[in-house]
């Protein structure tokens, strides 16, 4: 059986970026299977739930997601389960996604790209591991009441031991393979759950004597993320300070466009692990239709993909390799300066030099 890969390419810039992504895997991967189903807005719209019961079952068949983005502004301050945004809290909470895996690198050539002085940003290469099912975004109560006629919400930040420790492992297998240096990021001086997340990130790292340990809190990580970024190699935290930090760690690279994500989580197939894989962009409606997004992000997911959810790291280097190289030569998309390529005309770039490699 062909590999299958689930394309959902949801809203805003999403179809134009993942597009361009699928075009790059047919030319490495000709035996892929991509079959598309709708998710988020687009599913909503078309009267759908934000992750129809036929898009799921395709996802159960498949051996990995690739996915665009969720999200739309005539769905803003609607109920969660009637949002776009719903999807992906379905999909991360019932494939059990718990690790996000955010690689933050600067490419060669996109230093003047960062707000930050090029000094400072080039060479970075650093990894966010956030913890994708748990803390406040899935915590119980959630909800909006009213309390003695005044109008109350509640969000509740939990978490259990074992689901700290395997988003731990997850951190520390990943420095392994990489500088050997873990930093965790909480709230101890205010938050129980971070001082839960402390003590069980300390017990696990006696598990990892080889990888070095460092505790900081978020506030400070936020600064030091723009202070000294090269200072971190692999950054693990809960949900909520991931989302956040991934976010700022992006400027660092130039452009959110740029950043590749995977979700992973406990499921295996023959060929490797499941997976989600996304770009961190978000769906971006104010320049969706324009032609002009970057598909770094979808296509450097895709890469990721072919590694970890088929076990092709000769695939996924060679697209990386065709990403870097597409760069050096000067292509840009708007995000990044000028002269500017299209969404298409980049991709078409990045094919031009997989062909000829
Ligand atoms: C992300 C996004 C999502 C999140 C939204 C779309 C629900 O911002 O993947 O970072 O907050 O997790
Ligand atoms: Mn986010």
């Amino acid at each position: 059986m062909k590999p299958t890969i689930a394309v959902l390419p949801g809203d805003g810039i999403g179809p134009e970026v993942v597009r361009e992504a699928v075009r790059v895997l047919a030319i490495v991967r000709p035996d892929l299977e991509c079959s598309e189903a709708p998710v988020g807005g687009a599913a909503l719209r078309a009267g759908l739930p934000a992750l129809p019961d036929a898009t799921r079952a395709l996802c159960e068949r498949a051996d990995a997601i690739l996915f665009g983005s969720v999200g739309l502004p005539e769905y803003d301050g609607k109920p969660l389960d009637a949002r776009p945004e719903y999807a992906l809290f379905l999909l991360r909470r019932d494939f059990e996604l718990f690790a996000n895996v955010r690689p933050v690198r600067v490419f060669s050539g996109l230093e003047f790209a960062s707000t930050l002085k090029p000094e400072i940003v080039s060479g970075l290469d650093c990894t966010i591991v956030r913890e994708l099912t748990g803390g406040i975004y899935y915590g119980q109560p959630k909800e909006q009441r009213v309390v003695d006629g005044v109008e109350c919400a509640v969000d509740t930040m939990y978490y259990r031991t074992p689901e700290i420790e395997r988003i731990a492992r997850v951190a520390f297998d990943l420095a392994r393979t990489r500088r050997s240096h873990v930093t965790s990021v909480d709230k101890q001086n205010i938050l129980e759950t971070s001082r839960l997340w402390r003590r069980v990130v300390t017990r696990v790292a006696a598990e990892y004597p080889d990888v070095r340990l460092d505790h900081l809190l978020v506030d400070t990580a936020a600064m030091q993320l723009v202070r000294n970024p090269r200072a971190f190699d692999v950054m693990v935290m809960e949900n909520m300070f991931g989302d956040i930090l991934s976010d700022e760690a992006a400027m660092l690279a130039g452009s959110i466009g740029t950043l590749p994500s995977a979700s992973l989580g406990t499921r295996t197939h023959a060929r490797g692990r499941f997976g989600l894989y996304e770009p961190i962009s978000g769906s971006a409606p104010d320049i969706a239709g324009k032609g002009i997004a970057n598909p770094t992000a979808a296509i450097l997911s895709a890469a990721m993909l072919l590694r970890t959810s088929l076990g092709d790291e000769a695939g996924a280097l060679r697209i990386e390799r065709a990403v870097e190289a597409t760069f050096a030569d000067g292509a840009r998309t708007v995000d990044l300066g000028t002269p500017a390529s299209s969404t298409t005309a980049f991709a078409d770039a990045v094919i031009a030099r997989l062909q000829s490699t």
